[in-house]
């Protein structure tokens, strides 16, 4: 009985080492490097793969939103979607997505206060996006009285409570 103990142990030793092997020496790094352009270069796979993740919920899509499909891949099984290949650079939207990342640090660079812990980000892709692809750019009912413009001035808005004779003390009508 004692024997059979040993050789169990021994067995999953064995297997032990046989995973951490298949792993590869950096632990999961046995795929190309990635090609990353505005990410830090010395992010792993899966930090960038959580922050994808993230991205995913921010906007409400797939990863194939951005990514194309692996044209090398053989076609896939009924009801199983195509392979991606994540280091193409072929789809628009994921070159929008740089240009989007590199806004991000820009935003978070501008608006961190001295003293704030530099590692934690105030905005988000979540906080333009709100689970959408393409951001609202104004409020459901529109900007109501007002508009907004940063190079031109927009329309005048007409006073509040001018002629109907409430908010404010009316004296100049
Ligand atoms: C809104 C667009 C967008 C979505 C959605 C998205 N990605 Fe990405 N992904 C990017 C961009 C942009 C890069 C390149 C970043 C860079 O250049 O620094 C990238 C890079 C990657 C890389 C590194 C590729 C390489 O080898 O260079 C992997 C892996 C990856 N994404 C996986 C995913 C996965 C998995 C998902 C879904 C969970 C996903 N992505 C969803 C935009 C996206
Ligand atoms: C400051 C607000 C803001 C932030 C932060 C932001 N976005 Fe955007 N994003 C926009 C706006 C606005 C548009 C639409 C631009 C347009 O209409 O041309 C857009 C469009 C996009 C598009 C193209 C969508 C389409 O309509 O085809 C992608 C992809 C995208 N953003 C990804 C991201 C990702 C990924 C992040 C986070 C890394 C991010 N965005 C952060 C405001 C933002």
């Amino acid at each position: 009985m004692k024997k059979s103990l040993v050789f169990v142990l021994a067995g999953a030793v064995w297997l032990t080492g046989a995973a951490v092997m298949a792993q590869g020496p950096a632990g999961g790094g046995q795929q190309a490097p990635m090609d990353l352009k505005v990410l830090p270069k010395t992010w792993s796979r899966q930090q960038v793969g959580a922050l994808m993740q993230a991205i995913n919920t921010s906007l409400g899509v797939q990863c194939s939103h951005c990514h194309a499909e692996d044209p090398d891949a053989p076609p896939p099984l009924p009801g199983q979607n195509p392979r991606l290949d994540y280091a193409l650079d072929t789809k628009p939207e994921k070159e929008i997505a740089r240009a989007m990342i590199k806004l991000t640090m820009d935003l978070n660079a501008q608006a961190r206060q001295p003293g704030d812990d530099p590692s934690v980000e105030k905005i988000s892709c979540y906080t333009c996006h709100r689970g959408k692809a393409t951001p609202d750019k104004e409020p459901e009912g529109g900007w109501g009285r007002g508009s907004f413009s940063l190079t031109e001035a927009g329309p005048v808005v007409p006073q509040r409570g001018r002629g109907a004779g409430r908010g404010g003390p009316g004296g100049g009508n």
